[in-house]
């Protein structure tokens, strides 16, 4: 039989984790701390940085449970698999379903966010076109294979996390005291700004939805997801301080594209250019693994027929699942066009925060002889997705909800329908 008429039926552990890790940190840097910055420094005022911790904390729980949950066993499709296998089949759905609704809106802001930048440098075309053309652009790539796809990530990586050291490093001499006068931890705003940051950590657990496509997974996707996000919390708490000094809470808050408006105040032309290349760098890797991740989610969904199976088929050449990837890439290229930047965040944010709570509740369902952690972790670690549900706004519960009736409702129509 020819060799290239033969469907590819598994996926092949590619990764190192090196790769592993570049994967998680270019699905976490990018338009959380590039542009939501501002958003969280308008209602956190100069206390960003306890914002920043609070929502690193509440990511560094779930992610112990992530972790954990991919020790016992690595699967492709990550929390759909474990809330499934752990929970009910109908969790492992809901999981899957609102983690895809999650990263189709994240990936679309992003783009956004990168048409933002963008823009700032050469006002060419309309924004919402910019960011429809780059999804598309990304689509293609991780079209033609993880390899390719893994090895464009670990440079955008490496420039993304360069850049914001640049950022501290060239703005840390001009920190202005005062800009912190007002200093106050304790105010609503903190806990709301750490609502709209927590959009900066969401990725951490990317390479987990990958897994199967990690080697040695059981050890490295772990070790991957904590240490990407100790990585970018460090990042972002040296990041939100410097932006903070430099600009003052308030500067930042009625910015676009916030850090390159914080180190514009160091007279320097040639940085405000390099750090909006950061920002164009950050939130097109976010893009490219957003991609990826998803469509491995949508794969895996597809592959246990919980959406259709057409979806699970790989590409005879480039061994990717062509049909996810080019659904996903196209309405993110749709959302792309029509995208409000704040609104489509807290959505995303909504969903995420779900996620993670079906993520810790699979966890505490582990027999104790599986456990890494004590139970303690996954239930802070779901009490505190919950808390931080709170301060969502009205309008992104109604709209997130939406989305999650939608899925009750197909699964309903699937269940109902099918022989
Ligand atoms: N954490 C990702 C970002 O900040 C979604 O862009």
């Amino acid at each position: 039989m020819d060799a290239s008429s033969v469907q590819q039926t598994e996926l092949k552990p590619s990764l190192g984790l090196f790769d592993a890790t570049a994967i998680s940190i270019g699905a976490i840097i990018g338009a959380g701390i590039f542009i939501v910055t501002g958003i969280a420094a308008g209602l956190a005022g100069s206390a960003l940085v306890v914002s920043m911790l609070i929502a690193a904390v509440i990511a560094l729980l779930t992610a112990l449970s992530i972790a954990e949950l991919t020790a016992w066993q690595p699967l492709e499709g990550s929390i759909y698999e474990y809330a499934y296998r752990l929970i009910s089949p109908f969790a492992g759905f809901l999981a899957g379903w609102i983690w895809v609704l999650s990263n189709t809106f994240a990936g679309a802001a992003v783009s956004l966010g990168f048409a933002y930048y963008l823009a700032a440098l050469a006002p060419v075309l309309p924004t919402n076109l910019i960011a429809a053309i780059v999804c598309l652009g990304f689509t293609t790539l991780n079209f033609i294979g993880i390899r390719q796809s893994a090895f464009t990530n670990n440079i955008l990586v490496a420039a993304k996390l360069l850049i914001l050291v640049f950022f501290i490093v060239t703005g840390f001499c001009f920190i202005r005291v005062e800009n912190f006068s007002r200093f106050e931890p304790f105010k609503a705003g903190v806990l709301y700004g750490a609502f709209y940051i927590f959009f900066a950590y969401g990725g951490f657990a990317r390479v987990a939805v990958v897994a199967e496509e990690v080697r040695n997974a059981r050890k490295n996707v772990p070790r991957a997801i904590l240490l990407s996000l100790v990585i970018s919390t460090l990042v972002y708490i040296l990041v939100g301080t410097v932006a903070v000094g430099l600009a003052g809470a308030s500067g930042l808050s009625s910015s676009k594209s916030p850090l390159t408006d914080a180190i514009s105040v160091t007279g320097s032309t040639a940085a405000v250019y390099i750090v909006s290349a950061g920002g164009l760098v950050a939130t097109a890797s976010v893009l490219l693994t957003s991609i990826l991740g998803v469509s491995r989610m949508v794969y895996a969904m597809a592959r246990r027929r919980d959406l259709p199976q057409a979806m699970s088929k790989l590409h005879a050449r480039f061994g990717t699942p062509y049909y996810s990837i080019w659904i996903i890439g196209v309405l993110m290229t749709v959302l792309a066009l029509f995208i409000d930047l704040s609104r489509i965040i807290a959505i995303s944010t909504f969903a995420l925060l779900f996620y993670y709570a079906l993520a810790n509740m699979s966890a505490l369902r582990l027999r104790i002889e599986k456990r890494l952690y004590p139970s303690v972790i996954p239930v802070l670690g779901l009490a505190t997705c919950l808390i931080l549900m709170v301060f969502i706004p009205l309008e992104a519960w109604i709209m997130g909800s939406a989305g999650l009736a939608a899925g009750v409702a197909f699964h309903w129509m699937k269940r109902r329908f099918s022989t």
